[in-house]
């Protein structure tokens, strides 16, 4: 299948209508409901961007990373990278296919076996996925340990000897060795001081010009994707609820969802982005969710329209997309 072209870009990777949900067994091991994680999400990359995805704890944000990764079987829809299906494939041909797709894990160290020391850890992906020799491999190794700014002292320390910020730095080194086309970034910056931050965010930059690199950056900073992110999708329970360009996003949020999210945002002077109202509440149990519009429980717009039907994710101005009946008619 060709690639598909959007807006004049070419793009990496378009998921259609995917959804993981994980099984609720009771005491006795039996299945009773599912947990709807991500539910029916569509989305394309584009070559060359940083696409955020933003949401509240527990939205799904790291599921629909892993479950494009493959770390997850999705329950149902597609995955197409690089224009080849990539969903439901055996783990040996997701190997083959995923080496341009990597995902880091939002715990740097879970990616890092404790026992072994920096430099097997760096050379165990390419020892896997490629038949390169061990000369090869080493300078490679080196190669990326230099662009992710390492000094070659750490390949003989333990991932407990280094700091959360070089722990990130060799998690990025570690995909980077298997020369990926698009990195999901899931949550790259948390447990990170402010100073390490920055510089974690400017190698990214860096390493994305260096290596012609596509991100997909979650994270719950909504500052750190304004500052990153050329668009931002914004889920709650398992859906996108909002799509577009971050700025325009940012300065005038249309999903009521979306308006609260930024309303919590601490400013220093000057005014919110929104004054509407604050996000109430907890959502609700993903386990049970309403009918309809899964955010109507915390809405103040909601009404009877919003009960019956789950509101699809429409393309209502330009390069904007949202899921609320209301803003559609321009009514939020
Ligand atoms: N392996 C799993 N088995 C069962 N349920 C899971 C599993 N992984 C995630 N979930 C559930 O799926 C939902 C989404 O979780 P997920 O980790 O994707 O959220 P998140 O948006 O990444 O949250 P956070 O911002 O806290 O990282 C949660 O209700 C979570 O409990
Ligand atoms: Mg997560």
């Amino acid at each position: 299948m060709s690639r598909k072209k959007m807006d004049g870009y070419e793009s990496i990777l378009a998921i259609e209508k995917l959804s993981k949900w994980f099984p609720i067994t009771n005491a006795w091991n039996r299945k009773v409901g599912n947990l709807k994680a991500i539910d029916g999400v569509s989305l394309t990359v584009k070559k060359g961007e940083i696409i955020g995805v933003v949401g509240e704890s527990g939205c799904g944000k790291s599921t629909l990373g892993k479950t494009i990764m493959g770390i997850h079987h999705p329950t149902s829809g597609s995955i197409n990278f690089e224009g080849r299906e990539v969903a439901g494939l055996s783990p040996f041909q997701s190997r083959q296919l995923r080496k341009r797709l990597q995902y880091t894990y939002q715990d740097p160290g879970s990616s890092l076996d404790p026992r072994w020391k920096i430099g097997r850890s760096l050379d165990e992906p390419l020892k896997i996925h490629t038949s390169l020799p061990r000369e090869e491999r080493h300078t490679r190794v080196r190669e990326i340990l230099e662009a992710v700014n390492l000094p070659e002292s750490h390949l003989q320390l333990y991932p407990h000897e280094i700091s959360g910020g070089q722990q990130r730095r060799v998690g990025l080194a570690r995909i980077l060795t298997l020369h990926p086309s698009l990195v999901i970034l899931d949550e790259p910056t948390s447990g990170l001081d402010v100073s390490v931050q920055a510089t974690i965010l400017k190698l990214f930059l860096d390493l994305k010009k260096k290596f012609d690199l596509t991100y997909v950056f979650i994270s719950h900073d909504l500052s750190v994707v304004r500052m990153m992110c050329d668009r931002i999708a914004v889920m709650y329970l398992g859906r996108i609820v909002e799509l577009g360009p971050t700025e325009e996003v940012f300065n005038s949020p249309r999903h009521p969802y979306t308006q609260s999210l930024l309303s919590a945002i601490p400013q220093i002077g000057g005014k919110r982005v929104t004054e509407h109202f604050w996000l109430e509440g907890e959502p609700p149990d993903p386990s049970r969710l309403p009918s309809g519009c899964s955010f109507r429980t915390r809405c103040p717009f909601q009404d009877r329209a919003c009960e019956l039907e789950v509101p699809s994710l429409v393309n209502n101005v330009g390069y904007r997309w949202d899921a609320c009946v209301h803003s559609q008619k321009n009514l939020v």
